[in-house]
């Protein structure tokens, strides 16, 4: 749940700090981006320079970044770029100018211009965390809608035992997994993809095949793995490489992509086919490379089946997405094949748009439906996947 997600630490001055590495580390280890803000008294306990390493990002601490030229850290870009706002170790002094809204650090102010979740893993000696002012701070804290990560009961830094060890960081960690997944919008479902080229085979050499690079198809599974799906990806050969939760199936030849496809079918809520499947492939597969003779070569082709509008005719309650790579004619086509396939959803992409369909990282799409048509932007495959699939979630 935490790949891809941005998540800013903020680090303050308590012993845990040191715990800040490990917690660093365990985040990049999820794949996440994370960044690192220290406050002025944390630089007590730990090195920029070692979190800086960690992170792979340059730490920040002050507005002012370069007194002589005045370059400057940004704090409203650096909440907006933040996904998750991890402040840990919290110490008693921060967690009320939390409250009080203070924002002579370039921490504060960034606090108070972030708008994404905020977690507080308070860290503090025992009669700190008891002190009637720490428990109203937290109280309030919370009411604000602010994840507080209860601290520990055990041995701390004074000899004292009790309540107050900031909690370790693989158990941060999970928090923040529990809590994208409990707003995971897919959670519980299963979505089947399938992408890429197929290839069929002319003898044990040579094949017809296309350019896909299956770089959509890829960017809807990991999307949609995000978003807490149970996903299955049916591909063709292809270079790029997916996230070890999904499920991939690879396939060569079309007939091997629609027994794959028809084997997961019925387990599936929703199906989106964004392979270039073959339409055509070779009436005999010659047994032996097939040697160059006279000056013509005549292959015979036979029709493949076509998955997507045979499938539709098993479906139950499965969402069906099909996806239509057009050079003329593209609305009035892809709306045909909407309709005679028996989609719910049909992707357009034209090869007449600059940037858009086969090898490229960016898309230029119009999504139809039965009632409606969007065209949109030229964006990256990820944010289309992401288009698509908030489409799908307001459908099923
Ligand atoms: C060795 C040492 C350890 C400290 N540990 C803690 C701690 O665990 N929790 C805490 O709330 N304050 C602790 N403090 C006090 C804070 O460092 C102090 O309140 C500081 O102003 C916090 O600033 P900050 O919250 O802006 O980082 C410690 C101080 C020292 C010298």
């Amino acid at each position: 749940m935490l790949k891809g997600k941005n998540v800013l630490l903020a680090v303050t001055g308590s012993i845990a700090a040191y715990k800040s590495a490990f917690l660093v580390r365990e985040l990049i280890k999820k794949g996440s981006n994370v960044k690192v803000i220290l406050t002025e008294s944390s630089l007590q306990f730990v090195t920029p320079i070692t979190l800086s390493t960690l992170s792979k990002n340059p730490v920040y601490k002050d507005f002012i970044k370069d007194q002589e030229t005045g370059e400057w850290n940004n704090h409203v870009a650096l909440g907006e770029w933040a996904d998750l706002f991890l402040i840990a170790p919290a110490t008693a002094h921060t967690i009320s100018n939390l409250v009080t809204g203070k924002a002579d650090s370039f921490f504060l102010a960034t606090f108070l211009s972030n708008n994404s979740p905020v977690f507080v893993a308070p860290a503090m000696d025992l009669d700190m965390y008891k002190n009637t002012s720490t428990q109203e701070n937290l109280a309030t804290l919370q009411s604000r809608g602010i994840h507080i990560i209860d601290p520990d009961e055990g041995e701390l830094a004074s000899g004292l035992e009790g309540k107050g060890r900031m909690k370790e960081p693989e158990d941060i960690v999970s928090f923040l997994h529990q809590y994208l997944w409990s707003k995971a919008t897919l959670r519980g479902k299963k979505v089947l993809i399938s992408a890429g080229p197929t290839y069929e085979y002319i003898d044990p050499v040579r094949f017809i095949g296309n350019h896909s690079s299956g770089k959509m198809g890829y960017a809807l599974a990991e999307e949609a793995l995000k978003r807490g799906a149970e996903v299955t990806l049916v591909s063709g050969p292809v270079s790029i490489t997916c996230s070890n939760e999904i499920k991939r199936i690879n396939i060569l030849s079309a007939e091997e992509m629609k027994k794959a496809i028809y084997k997961e079918f019925d387990q599936t809520d929703v199906l989106i086919m964004t392979a270039a499947v073959a339409d055509y492939k070779p009436k005999v597969v010659a047994n032996q490379k097939i040697k160059k003779g006279g000056e013509e070569l005549k292959l015979e082709l036979v029709k493949t089946d076509d998955i997507l509008k045979s499938i539709s005719t098993k479906k139950k309650n499965q969402f069906v997405v099909g996806f239509a790579l057009e050079t003329n004619d593209e609305k009035t086509n892809a709306k045909e094949k909407l309709v005679n396939k028996n989609l719910d959803v049909i992707v357009l992409n034209s090869l007449n748009d600059k940037g858009a369909g086969f090898g490229h990282d960016t898309n230029k799409v119009t999504i139809i439906t039965k009632n409606d048509e969007q065209e949109y932007d030229l964006k990256s495959k990820i944010e289309v996947a992401s288009d698509i699939l908030n489409l799908i979630e307001k459908s099923i």
